[in-house]
């Protein structure tokens, strides 16, 4: 079961500038950090409860990379949070959607990230994400 629309992510040819289009528009971004895993880097901009990931290749090899030479800057995934992610891939998988990631990976802010094909989701790039437990409800396991 996912919870809501934990992000959007944007991919960006410059993340200093995207963030500084962002500041004029009247929306701050956090401190930008390094997904190794996807080879990208991303700054969070928080709007209320809501998100929006800026994404920009750390590589032209990379995901983000491809996407930027094939469509350009613009919206590249919309992000549903679960609680439980591995079991949220197995009924995908059950289901017949075509995944990109067999298992979870390492993503932004500590999450585990998967993500579902494009053409199981009418061409829309979806991510999956499972926020890392907080301290306190580790102790209560
Ligand atoms: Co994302």
């Amino acid at each position: 079961m996912y919870r809501k629309i934990d992000h959007i992510g944007i991919a960006v040819r410059s993340l200093g500038e995207a963030v500084e289009r962002y500041r004029r528009l009247g929306v701050e971004a956090g401190d930008i950090e390094e997904v190794p895993d996807q080879k990208t880097r991303v700054a969070l901009l928080r709007i209320g409860e809501s998100r929006i990931e800026l994404l920009e290749a750390m590589q032209e090899d990379s995901p983000v990379g491809r996407f930027l030479a094939r469509r350009g800057e613009g919206l590249h995934h919309v992000c549903l949070s679960t609680d439980d992610i591995a079991s949220e891939l197995e009924r995908l998988r059950r289901a017949g959607v075509r995944l990109i990631d067999d298992a979870p990976r390492r993503g932004a802010g500590g999450c585990l990230v998967a993500f579902v094909h494009p053409s199981s989701a009418g061409g829309v790039l979806i991510e999956l994400s499972q926020a890392p437990a907080q301290p306190h409800e580790q102790q209560e396991r």
